[in-house]
């Protein structure tokens, strides 16, 4: 007999019983083995690989460049540091938009390569042909409306999103139709609260907010932000809870200090 406890999979039925329940749900990007397994093991039930990679990891001004290939050798790291949380990868821009047929071909090679458990797509009304398709081919899926960053250069600003009621209704409209095509869950990013709460309770699937208040289902952020590695970003929806970038800055400058001065490595840290 394993004395070791078996740890439970979160799965999309799971996330349907917190909403259910009103236990909130915990969701946090993640791109990578070392970083995703301490989120794992945190208990974050959600690990996104966002395709804010492109961002964070690779240091482009938008989401739009990161490839499905690279999205693919991301989600493969964090699903092998995943014992509980249920992986959900991010569609890159350029891979779901053509038509519908192309979007399953995506997400296939997204599970069939990474090993992730659902996919997301970025938009509601004009992606709802690709979502039924994608969830008839049974990939869990997971809408996200609000501000989505694959559509910046439209938008023009990373503002928020839907504070006037024709797009507030375009949204509610846009939410429901996704419920229809078979999403699991729907992240919401950067629209008022009243709104997301209105949406929260409209639809029967889970709502994972970002910059959208504290009545949805959960919480989504970027794990770089929330740990205060990244420095030229502060909304006012992130809660930093770490300074990393100025923990690092001091570690980093101490080790090449002692370098410098030979105090590094001393006889223990020698062979
Ligand atoms: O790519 C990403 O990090 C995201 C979150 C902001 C929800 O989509």
């Amino acid at each position: 007999m394993s004395i070791h406890k078996e740890v439970k999979r979160i799965t999309t039925f799971v996330l349907q019983e917190m909403k259910a329940k009103g236990e909130k749900i915990a969701m946090l990007t993640a791109y990578e083995y070392t970083l995703g397994k301490l989120l794992d093991q945190a208990g974050v039930e959600i690990l996104l690989v966002g395709d804010s990679a492109s961002n964070v990891i690779a240091g482009h001004e938008t989401t739009l460049p990161i490839t499905l290939d690279q999205m693919i050798y991301h989600a493969a790291a964090v699903v092998r540091a995943a014992n509980r949380a249920l992986v959900v990868v991010d569609m890159p821009f350029g891979s779901y938009q053509g038509d519908a047929h192309e979007a399953l071909r995506s997400a296939i090679r997204i599970m069939k390569e990474s090993g992730g458990h659902a996919v997301k797509l970025e938009g509601g009304e004009e992606i709802a042909d690709a979502v039924k398709k994608i969830v008839d081919a049974g990939i869990p899926v997971m809408g996200h409306l609000g501000l989505t960053p694959q559509s910046i250069y439209q938008f023009g600003t990373y503002g928020v999103r839907a504070k006037e009621q024709e797009e507030a209704e375009k949204l509610l409209h846009d939410a429901l139709l996704l419920q229809k095509a078979g999403v699991f869950a729907i992240v919401l990013e950067k629209v008022p609260a009243k709104l997301a709460q209105k949406v929260t309770a409209s639809v029967q699937v889970p709502v994972i907010g970002i910059g959208a208040g504290a009545h949805t289902d959960g919480q989504v952020l970027v794990v770089h932000d929330m740990l205060g590695m990244t420095q030229d970003f502060s909304p006012r929806f992130l809660r930093r809870y770490l300074n990393l970038s100025e923990q690092v800055t001091t570690a980093v400058s101490q080790y090449v200090q002692d370098v410098k001065a030979q105090t590094f490595p001393n006889e223990k840290e020698s062979y």
